[in-house]
C-alpha cells in the first residue's frame, strides 16, 4: 500500500493561491527575513477542540506561549509523514534548551485507526516535543476545514488496510498563536532552524 500524497504541483498551486491573498493584519517587523514561506495573516490563529494522546480533551490554549508546528497525517503513512516528522524532530532537537518552547502537533486525519495510545507511541518515537491529537470525525473535519487541509481515504484492500491522501504542509504558529509560516519536508533543516529561532525570540 502506498500513500499517494497530494501531488506537489497541486501543493504549489495551493501555495500560489494563498500567496495571492492580501497579507492583512501582518504585524511583524519589516527587518525580519524568513527562509520558510511567510503566510502571516492568510490563515486563522491556532484554535481547535481535540483529544490529546493521553486521551484528554485539549484546546489551543494548552499551547499558549509555545511556537507550534501543526501537521496533519496518519500513523500508517509509509512516506511523507515519517519523513516530515523525522525532519521536525531533528530540527527541534538541534534547538537545544530553546526547544522547551516548541511543540510539534501531529493531528490525525485517520481517527478511526489512530487511537490516543497509538498516536502517543508514534509521536514519542520521533520527539519528546511531539504530541498526537485526534478526535471525532466532526472535530477533525472542523480543524481541517479551518486550515484548508485536504484528505481522502483510499479503498480498503482485502485486509482492510487503506491509504489516506493528505496535504503535507506544516503550519507554524508564533508564541501568540498567530499563523506565521508554511513549511514542508522540501525546506532544508537550516531554514527551519533559522526561522524557529526567530519565532522563539519573539517570546520575550
Ligand atoms: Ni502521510
Amino acid at each position: 500500500m502506498s500513500s499517494a500524497h497530494i501531488p506537489s504541483i497541486a501543493r504549489r498551486l495551493l501555495l500560489l493561491a494563498m500567496l495571492a491573498l492580501p497579507l492583512a493584519g501582518c504585524g511583524h517587523k519589516t527587518d525580519e527575513a524568513w527562509q520558510l514561506t511567510d503566510i502571516a495573516g492568510v490563515m486563522p490563529d491556532l484554535q481547535f477542540n481535540l483529544t490529546n494522546d493521553l486521551g484528554q480533551p485539549v484546546t489551543a490554549a494548552a499551547y499558549k506561549g509555545d511556537v507550534v508546528l501543526l501537521y496533519f497525517g496518519y500513523t500508517h503513512c509509509p512516506d511523507v509523514c515519517p519523513t516530515t516528522m523525522q525532519l521536525m524532530a531533528s530540527v527541534v532537537g538541534e534547538l537545544g534548551p530553546a526547544a522547551k518552547d516548541v511543540r510539534i502537533l501531529f493531528v490525525s486525519v485517520d481517527p478511526r485507526r489512530d487511537t490516543p495510545a497509538i498516536l502517543r507511541a508514534y509521536t514519542q518515537a520521533f520527539s519528546p516535543n511531539a504530541v498526537g491529537l485526534t478526535g471525532t470525525l466532526a472535530q477533525i473535519d472542523a480543524i481541517t476545514r479551518r486550515y484548508r487541509v485536504a484528505f481522502s481515504y483510499g479503498k480498503p484492500d482485502k485486509f482492510g488496510n487503506y491509504a489516506v491522501d493528505h496535504s503535507a504542509g506544516v503550519y507554524i504558529f508564533g508564541p501568540s498563536g498567530r499563523i506565521r509560516l508554511l513549511a514542508s519536508d522540501t525546506n532544508p533543516p537550516s531554514a527551519w532552524l533559522h526561522d524557529l529561532r526567530q519565532l522563539i525570540a519573539e517570546r520575550s
